[in-house]
């Protein structure tokens, strides 16, 4: 059995670019998917997969994240007082455990590596998770779970989640080029970020999901940048090839992009549809917006 994967990192230091002004206060993962905030969803996903510690790297004007996962005292006592019990209780278990939680900032949004890399000293020596809250996932069983539990039948090592994108779009992530494929798993061979289509070694590309063995801080050390001049977590992990197992998973499920405007409004749609509180109103207004086009 391979080392259990019990903590998770949060990168949620980046400046959010793609979604001003809604970002330029309010950090992007504090957007809500229906009713629920996207680093909401992120920590149940790490803990519908056994993850037991929490470590989120932050930057400047994130602390309402640490407010979101803290309790709230004067709020609880007024949905006591007005019996409010089913919110009471969903807000008191959105709260992680006592000590389970911890927060660093990246001074800096030098990019994903870089913010990885500032975990180090959290993480410690052993298989860690990260999950990139905008990359919202909508599955049956959730896809870090998934993850986990194909690394326990291969026995251990790296893992990302991938899923084929179409040609013209490769630009926008981190690419592999594809090895031996068993079931759901593919041998990754090579990583390339973000190449141009004519570039690209072929169309599965990594989305916000990657349990790491901690030797990948050894490489992100030397802090080299790489694509739109940030630290790649891609580069790294592309110097990592070849030394340990590598295995990209074909996962089950869709993934919306919520760090872009139309990403989002799809997940909005998507989440609300597969509601049942919501399920039949919702049909009505995409189906009246739909009837004026
Ligand atoms: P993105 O590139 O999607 O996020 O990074 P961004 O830079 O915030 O967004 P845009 O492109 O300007 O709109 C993916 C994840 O990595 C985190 C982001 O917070 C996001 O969750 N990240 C990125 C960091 O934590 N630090 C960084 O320096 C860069």
């Amino acid at each position: 059995m391979p080392k259990k994967v019990r903590k998770a990192v949060f990168p949620v230091g980046g400046l959010g670019t793609r979604f001003l002004p809604a970002t330029k206060a309010m950090p992007k993962e504090m957007l809500p998917v229906v009713d629920k905030p996207l680093i909401q969803y992120a920590v149940e996903e790490a803990r519908d997969a056994g993850i037991e510690e929490f470590i989120f790297v932050t930057g400047r004007g994130k602390t309402i994240i640490e407010d979101h996962f803290d309790r709230s005292y004067e709020l609880e006592s007024v949905l006591i007082e007005r019996q409010k019990n089913d919110v009471l209780k969903e807000i008191q278990n959105s709260v992680p455990k006592a000590g389970s939680i911890a927060y660093i900032r990246q001074q800096e949004p030098l990019g994903l590596g870089h913010a990885v890399w500032c975990a180090k000293r959290l993480v410690g020596d052993e298989p860690f998770a990260v999950i990139l809250a905008d990359d919202l996932i909508l599955a049956d069983t959730p896809c870090l779970a998934q993850m986990t539990a194909a690394r326990e039948k291969v026995g251990g090592g790296n893992m990302l989640a991938v899923m084929e994108v179409p040609n013209e779009h490769t630009s926008r992530y981190g690419i592999l080029g594809p090895g031996k494929e068993h079931e759901n798993l593919i041998e990754i061979k090579s990583l390339v970020e973000k190449p141009s289509p004519a570039n690209a070694p072929s169309n599965l590309a990594v989305i916000g999901r990657y349990i790491l063995e901690p030797n990948i801080f050894s490489l992100l050390e030397n802090q080299a940048r790489g694509a739109g001049n940030e630290i790649q977590l891609t580069d790294a992990l592309s110097a990592m090839l070849g030394r340990a197992p590598f295995n990209g998973m074909k996962f089950e499920g869709t993934r919306y992009d919520c760090g872009d405007k139309i990403g989002f409004l799809e997940a909005n749609i998507a989440f609300a549809l597969n509601r049942e509180d919501m399920k039949a109103d919702v049909t009505n207004i995409v189906k009246k917006i739909a009837d004026k086009l």
